[in-house]
């Protein structure tokens, strides 16, 4: 099984934006985020991810076919945090989860560059809990949870240098479960 991770285009905007709506039907079960009026779930960083340099949209794909999206994020210089990278978004579509899509997926972003990496969750969604504490866990292992107010909670990672696919920019990963993600331009 290969599994791909692409920045996404602008072209490509329509097909996240329609994968996003998923994301938060599904994240509407923890009570994050509630439907408009217009039959969408509001959210809006959106465009931010094909306007701000600091902001990365990916595309996933599972045997050339999409399996989900994430956004990742650079902290601005004058906001709060000590961490450089943020996973703000990440979704599997249903039919594919629990293949450790996810996890290949998530590993290969945070070694796509070094620093400390953020990833958050309320604590109300269970499964993306259990979900961030594995992929916590396989890098260096011992990480805690950190508290966020008292309803969500987050893990900072740290990838060294030496960890990290020398790409800063990645184009497309091309990853295979269980081994280790190699960037290919
Ligand atoms: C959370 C999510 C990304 C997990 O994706 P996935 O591809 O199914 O996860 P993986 O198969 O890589 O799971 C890796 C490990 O995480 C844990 N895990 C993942 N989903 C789980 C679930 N529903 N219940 C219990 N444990 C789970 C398990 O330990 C799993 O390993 P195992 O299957 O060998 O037991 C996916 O369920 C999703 O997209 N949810 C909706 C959006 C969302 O909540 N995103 C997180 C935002 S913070």
């Amino acid at each position: 099984m290969e599994i791909s991770i692409t920045r996404a285009s602008l072209e490509e905007k329509p097909v996240v934006a329609r994968l996003l709506q998923l994301c938060l039907h599904d994240y509407s079960a923890h009570d994050r985020f509630g439907i408009g009026d217009d039959g969408l779930f509001g959210y809006r960083w959106s465009d931010l991810y094909w306007s701000n340099p600091h902001r990365h949209p990916y595309l996933f794909r599972v045997e050339g076919r999409l399996a989900g999206f994430a956004f990742v994020r650079q902290r601005e210089e004058d906001e709060p945090g000590d961490w450089r990278w943020q996973i703000a978004e990440f979704f599997i579509l249903r039919g594919l989860r629990r293949k450790r899509i996810g996890m290949v997926a998530a590993s290969a972003l945070l070694r796509s560059r070094c620093g400390v990496w953020e990833f958050a969750y309320d604590l109300s969604n269970e499964p993306a809990r259990l979900f961030w504490r594995q992929v916590a866990r396989s890098f260096n292992g011992g990480h805690t949870p950190i508290a966020v107010g008292t309803v969500r909670e987050c893990y900072h990672v740290t990838i060294e240098p030496e960890e990290a696919n020398k790409a800063p920019e990645p184009t497309t990963m091309a990853v295979t479960p269980r081994a280790t993600s190699r960037i290919s331009k």
